[in-house]
């Protein structure tokens, strides 16, 4: 989007104002990532690759639909389910993909789990929560 078309780009003017404005969208873009990586937003203060340990009994559960979810995985799932933006961020997270975690098989644990007060239909990047 940002690459420089000389045809375009006529006058000193021109090229210096896009450039500021690709500077300003990579800068943006900069902090967005970093805001991604440490996930301030999505846990508190907590990183969401760390909170992923704690869904480490859900291991089975979130590469096999069919695996039996324990309880501990219920209860870890519940306590993050609270804030559904992190546990969005926790299933999305590098942890839970290194950990083999399917998101889209993780998404349906919380229904699996029959957690009564789950944010059904929360959207949680390309998936949505059923
Ligand atoms: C889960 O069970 C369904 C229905 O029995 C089956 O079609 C599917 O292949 C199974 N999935 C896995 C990952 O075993």
């Amino acid at each position: 989007m940002c690459h420089n078309d000389n045809k375009v780009l006529r006058t000193g003017y021109l090229v210096s104002k896009l450039g500021l404005v690709c500077e300003y969208r990579f800068l943006m873009m900069a902090i967005g990532v970093a805001a991604k990586v440490n996930g301030a937003h999505e846990c508190g203060r907590a990183d969401p690759n760390m909170e992923a340990f704690k869904l480490a009994p859900c291991a089975s559960a979130a590469q096999d639909e069919n695996a039996s979810v324990s309880g501990s995985c219920c209860a870890a799932v519940r306590k993050l389910g609270q804030n559904p933006k992190c546990l969005c961020a926790v299933m999305l997270s590098r942890t839970a993909k290194s950990s083999g975690v399917k998101p889209e098989i993780a998404m349906t644990i919380p229904k699996r789990c029959n957690i009564e007060d789950r944010p059904v239909g929360y959207q949680c990047g390309a998936y949505t929560l059923p």
